[in-house]
């Protein structure tokens, strides 16, 4: 059967509040069209990320209700480590309060100035943590990824050639680690295959340079690993994810995607002395190493969802909802990056709005639009959010994990269509008010 559903029913729930488009349009211009100045209770279908938005599952919520909140040597401690060592095999596993913690601390170990870190593409906060410490963070996407046209099975890898090339031309000893995101969310949420990674870990022991996996979407990336990479189509999402783990040295993780949980985050190594300087920092800022900034039972639902995640069931329907929602707007017309990716779909603004040009903001132009039509809120990727540096004029739909309903995404696909039909009408927008770093997250704009 083709039908979508969802393979869980709803226990508790939360009422949406329908707003008219004058509401929205006041709420609006008090925001300076910002949509991360919106209250979220303005906001009908919230898609401005996949983070820390997850539905819990009543085996979470239960095992949160045994979370043992001592300070040191809590049980659930002991629970969680027990599943991350099963999943991952890394020896040490230290909680931490989200995934830039983690990145935080496992760079500020291992980088100083003069150093470079490679990734297939750096999430924001991994490339300014990695900066913060004077390295130099450098991105070595596919060169197939540039064109956002190209439906390739497994686009977000990394350009071995390229890295070979900056290991010889750097030089091994000024490169601390090597990183590879999964899947890769600023390169489109696109997944890396397991022959990219292999290849990628081979380079990285050949030259004896660690190699740590940001794991958030892993679960996301072994399903398309088993559907799109010949060989694996038998293999449980459970033991792909473990090989993945098993060709790196350590990890970085944020539990508030492929964990299902509202907070927390991990970081993983295999390396002693590292874990010791690891957990000397942790406790200046995250707190004792058998909790790291979050509380006992944040720890039992960090557990519970690594497991839940891994379920075929789930990643199926997942993978499918999230492609439902790509291959309808773009059979309608909607440039979108293709294929479409594990978390989100992303539309190519600049492509559909070729009247505004970049320095107008074609991704703001449509998310605001998105929200005064029909109340949901998504997020620019583009030259609001990374100034003359954006490859593209993107506008990104994530979608959080297991609230929304099929319904709820044909209603948005309906919207975006509909928005879509008028696109001609759709105008740049200016900024008149920023701050001087991350200015996407509090500009104000007005209309042109
Ligand atoms: N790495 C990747 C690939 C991410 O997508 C994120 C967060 C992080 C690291 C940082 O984790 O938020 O727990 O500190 N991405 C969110 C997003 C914020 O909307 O894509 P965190």
């Amino acid at each position: 059967m083709k039908t979508i559903i969802e393979p869980f029913r709803i226990k508790s729930v939360e009422p949406l509040r329908q707003t008219t488009r004058e509401e929205r349009e006041q709420v609006l211009r008090q925001a300076g069209y910002n949509l991360f100045l919106v209250p979220a209770s303005e906001i009908l279908i919230d898609l401005l990320t996949d983070s820390g938005t997850s539905a819990m599952s009543t085996e979470q919520w239960a095992a949160m209700m045994r979370g043992d909140e001592s300070y040191a040597g809590s049980e659930s401690y002991f629970r969680l480590k027990r599943v991350v060592e099963n999943l991952t095999g890394f020896r040490h596993v230290i909680p931490t309060h989200q995934g830039r913690a983690a990145e935080r601390i496992l760079f500020t170990c291992l980088c100083k100035p003069g150093h470079v870190v490679p990734n297939n593409t750096h999430f924001d906060t991994t490339r300014a943590n990695i900066e913060f410490t004077g390295a130099e963070a450098v991105d070595l996407p596919l060169p197939e990824a540039a064109d956002t046209q190209a439906a390739l099975p497994f686009k977000g890898g990394m350009d071995v050639a390229a890295l070979e090339r900056l290991i010889e031309e750097r030089g091994r000893a000024r490169i601390p680690l090597i990183m590879l995101t999964i899947t890769n969310n600023s390169g489109g949420g696109q997944p890396v295959s397991m022959a990219d990674i292999e290849a990628v870990s081979r380079a990285a022991r050949r030259h004896g340079i660690p190699f740590y996996i940001d794991a958030c979407r892993f679960a996301e990336n072994a399903w398309f690993i088993r559907e799109r990479e010949p060989g694996y189509g038998a293999w449980s999402p459970f033991d792909i994810a473990r090989k993945m783990f098993s060709l790196a040295d350590g990890c970085t993780f944020s539990a508030k995607k492929d964990a299902f949980a509202n907070i927390g985050g991990l970081l993983c190594t295999n390396d002693d002395s590292l874990a010791r300087q690891e957990k000397d920092l942790l406790i200046l800022t995250e707190g004792f190493p058998t909790y790291g900034g979050l509380a006992g039972r944040d720890l039992e639902a960090i557990a519970v969802g690594l497991q839940e995640v891994l379920d075929p069931d789930y990643l199926r329907y997942r993978i499918a909802s999230t492609t439902y929602l790509g291959r309808h707007i773009a059979s309608g017309g909607v440039p979108i990056v293709e294929p479409p990716g594990g978390h989100a779909i992303y539309i190519d603004a600049g492509r559909m709005l070729p009247h505004i040009p970049r320095h107008e903001f074609p991704g703001q132009s449509l998310a605001i639009e998105l929200f005064l039509h029909a109340g949901i809120r998504s997020v620019e990727i583009g030259s609001v959010m990374f100034g003359s540096h954006a490859r593209n004029e993107l506008l990104r739909l994530a979608i959080p994990r297991r609230v929304y309903t099929q319904s709820h995404i044909d209603y948005v696909v309906e919207a975006i269509l509909e928005v879509h039909a008028r696109r001609h009408e759709l105008r740049g927008y200016r900024i008149v008010e920023q701050p001087e770093f991350l200015r996407h997250f509090s500009c104000r704009f007005e209309p042109l």
